[in-house]
């Protein structure tokens, strides 16, 4: 056994649920080839709460739990980065009081676990129109990053007022202000110009793309950056989402051919 996987088993060691299966399905992840960059979008929350006749907003609450363990599960296994799509460009469409209710579970999900990022050497950011939230989330998501600005492990993305489209946007207007504030002469637009203007600049874009609840759609979520990622859905909702899943959709991926529209290496 590598010197890796020993660290990756070492680091679940007192955290696998005895009887749960997540110890087998650990044994069949291939440490050595753990995708580097994970994006999920967590999706379900309102039916989970439906399914057991609760407010929608319960669903909410219900899949802080899913993240905490996402996010722990994702630093163990010494993943580069974990992007999760919590709140898009287009949800603020849903009923105002759902929306203050997800803003308010945000701030209070800062709070509780800006201790534990800490502890765990991850560092915090966020991709999105940040600008256009609530000031008093902007700086709680402001105090979150600088607190963990200098931590070294997994990179923990949270996806805020994101939308594909509108990163694409934005992309597009920086390289023009790029154009406009040089004299143009050794300037280009191609497809390294407009990543580095992308929020995700300089982060390798996601190997996987984890999606719950079923639904087989992109949502408008890292339309660009998944241009080559692995897809992986799963009929489990976000609030019942938990390690083994997590599990079962690295193994998947590392089951699959990446070719890049080239020719299998096998
Ligand atoms: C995902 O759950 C959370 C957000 C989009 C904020 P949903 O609230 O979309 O749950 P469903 O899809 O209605 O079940
Ligand atoms: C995608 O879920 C957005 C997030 C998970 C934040 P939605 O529930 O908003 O997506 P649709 O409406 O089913 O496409
Ligand atoms: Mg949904």
């Amino acid at each position: 056994m590598s010197l890796l996987s020993r660290e990756i088993r070492a680091n679940f060691e007192g955290h696998l649920k005895p009887g749960s299966g997540e110890e087998e399905l650990l044994g069949q992840i291939d440490c050595q080839r753990i995708p580097r960059h994970v994006a999920i979008i967590m999706d379900g929350n309102g039916r989970w709460a439906q399914k057991r006749r609760l407010p929608r907003v319960a669903g909410h609450r219900a899949g802080i739990y899913s993240v905490r363990e996402t996010v722990e599960t994702a630093a163990r296994l010494r993943m580069q980065v974990l992007t999760l799509y919590a709140f898009s460009v287009e949800n603020w469409k849903r009923p105002a009081s759902e929306v203050a209710t997800l803003m308010r579970l945000l701030k209070e999900f800062l709070r509780k676990e800006l201790a534990t990022l800490l502890k765990n050497n991850i560092r915090f950011e966020t991709l999105g129109r940040i600008q256009e939230l609530d000031p008093s989330i902007q700086k709680e998501l402001a105090i979150a990053k600088a607190k963990t600005a200098t931590n070294t492990g997994l990179l923990f993305n949270v996806a805020l007022n994101y939308g594909g489209r509108a990163e694409l946007v934005d992309a597009v207007k920086q390289l023009i202000a790029c154009k406009t504030s040089t004299d143009g002469s050794d300037f280009s637009i191609n497809e390294e110009a407009l990543a580095s203007c992308l929020y995700t600049a300089g982060l390798p874009d996601p190997d996987l793309m984890v999606r719950t609840s079923g639904e087989l759609r992109v949502s408008n979520f890292l339309l660009w950056q998944i241009a080559y990622a692995e897809i992986w859905v799963t009929d489990t909702l976000w609030p019942d989402f938990r390690m083994k899943d997590f599990f079962e959709a690295i193994i998947a991926y590392q089951k699959r051919d990446r070719r890049y529209g080239g020719l299998s290496s096998q």
